[in-house]
C-alpha cells in the first residue's frame, strides 16, 4: 500500500518536472534548430528524475507545504539539465563509448560527436539560467545565489567534473576501495547532495537543516553509484535503458569488481541506513518521503 502509494507520487513528480523541463528554454529565443533538437532528444528521453525529484522532496521535507515545492522547481530543472549534460558526454566515444541511453540510441550516435558536445554545452549553461528564474517565484536573491554557487562547485572542478576525470584516470591502476569510493562521492554524490540542498535553501533550511540534507545526498549518492556499478553486472539493458557490462569493457575498477557483488550489496545498506539517520536527525517538518525514497532505491532495477 504504502509502495503503491510512493510509485504515485514518483510518477506525478516526473510528469510535474517533465513539463517544466520541456519549457525550459524560452520559446521565443532563437537557437540553432540542431543544437535545440539534440538537446530535447536526451532531455525528453525519460530517465528516473531522481535528483529533481530530490530536489522537490527536500523543499516538502523542510516546508510541509506545496508552495516550497513550487519555489523549488527552477533549481530541479537546473539539477536535471546538468545530470542530462554529463551523461551525453559520459557516452561519448572519447569517454565510455556508449550506444544506448534512456532506452533509445545515445544523442552522437544520433546527431554526431561535436552537436552531443555541443548539445551538453548548451545544457550545462542553460541550468545557470534557469536557476535564476527561483527570484521571481519568491525565493530570496542570497539564497538563490547561495544555490548557483553549491551548483558550480558541486558540478564542477571539485565536484562531478572532477570526478569524472578521476574516473578516465583511475581505470585500470586503482586498488583501494578509498580511491573508488573518492571517485564515487564527487562524479555521483556531489550533484546529489547538491539537490538536497537547493530543495532545503528554496525552502528557507537552517544550516543545521541543509547540513543534513546534505549529508543524507552523500550517502544516498554513494549507494546510488554502487548500485550502479552492480546493475552494470546483474541488470537488464531493457529495464535500465542503457548497456550492462559497459564498465568491464571499459576495463574500470568498480565496487563489484574491487569487493564482491554481496559485499556491494551490504555496503548499500549501510550507506542507506547512514542517509536515514542523516534524515532523522535534521529536524524536518517532515522527512518520511526522503526516508521512502531512500528505502526504494534499495530494490531498484533501472
Ligand atoms: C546515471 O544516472 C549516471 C549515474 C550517476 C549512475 P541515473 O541512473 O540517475 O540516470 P537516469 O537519469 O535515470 O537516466
Ligand atoms: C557516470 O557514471 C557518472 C556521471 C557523472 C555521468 P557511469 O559511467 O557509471 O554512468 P552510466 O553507467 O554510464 O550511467
Ligand atoms: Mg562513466
Ligand atoms: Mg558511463
Ligand atoms: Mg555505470
Amino acid at each position: 500500500m504504502q509502495t503503491e502509494e510512493l510509485s504515485v507520487y514518483l510518477a506525478s513528480r516526473r510528469a510535474l518536472i517533465e513539463q517544466a523541463l520541456e519549457n525550459a528554454i524560452p520559446g521565443d529565443w532563437r537557437v540553432n534548430g540542431r543544437l535545440k533538437e539534440a538537446a530535447m532528444y536526451s532531455l525528453a528521453a525519460g530517465g528516473k528524475r531522481l535528483r529533481p525529484i530530490f530536489v522537490l522532496a527536500a523543499a516538502e521535507a523542510v516546508r510541509g507545504d506545496e508552495q516550497a515545492v513550487r519555489m523549488a522547481m527552477p533549481f530541479a530543472i537546473a539539477v536535471e539539465m546538468v545530470h542530462t549534460y554529463s551523461l551525453i558526454h559520459d557516452d561519448l566515444p572519447a569517454m565510455d563509448d556508449d550506444d544506448y541511453r534512456r532506452g533509445i540510441p545515445t544523442n552522437h550516435k544520433v546527431f554526431g560527436e561535436a552537436t552531443a558536445i555541443l548539445a551538453g554545452d548548451g545544457l550545462l549553461t542553460h541550468a545557470f539560467y534557469v536557476a535564476t528564474e527561483a527570484l521571481s517565484l519568491g525565493v530570496p536573491a542570497e539564497r538563490t545565489l547561495a544555490v548557483v554557487r553549491d551548483l558550480a562547485r558541486m558540478a564542477g572542478f571539485p565536484g562531478m567534473v572532477g570526478g569524472q576525470a578521476d574516473d578516465m584516470e583511475g581505470e585500470q591502476g586503482i586498488t583501494a576501495i578509498g580511491q573508488l569510493e573518492h571517485i564515487h562521492l564527487h562524479k555521483t554524490s556531489d550533484l546529489i547532495a547538491f539537490s538536497l540542498r537547493a530543495g532545503g535553501h528554496a525552502a528557507g533550511a537552517s544550516d543545521r537543516q541543509l547540513d543534513a540534507l546534505g549529508r543524507f545526498g552523500t550517502n544516498v549518492g554513494l549507494a546510488f553509484q554502487i548500485q550502479d556499478d552492480i546493475l552494470d553486472i546483474t541488470g537488464d539493458q531493457d529495464k535500465l535503458g542503457k548497456p550492462v557490462g559497459s564498465d568491464e569493457r571499459q576495463g574500470k575498477v568498480t565496487y563489484p569488481y574491487l569487493i564482491g557483488l554481496d559485499e556491494s550489496r551490504r555496503r548499500v545498506a549501510e550507506l542507506t541506513e547512514q542517509a536515514i539517520q542523516a534524515v532523522r536527525s535534521a529536524g524536518l517538518a517532515d522527512g518520511g518521503r526522503l526516508e521512502q525514497i531512500a528505502n526504494r532505491l534499495i530494490s531498484r532495477d533501472n
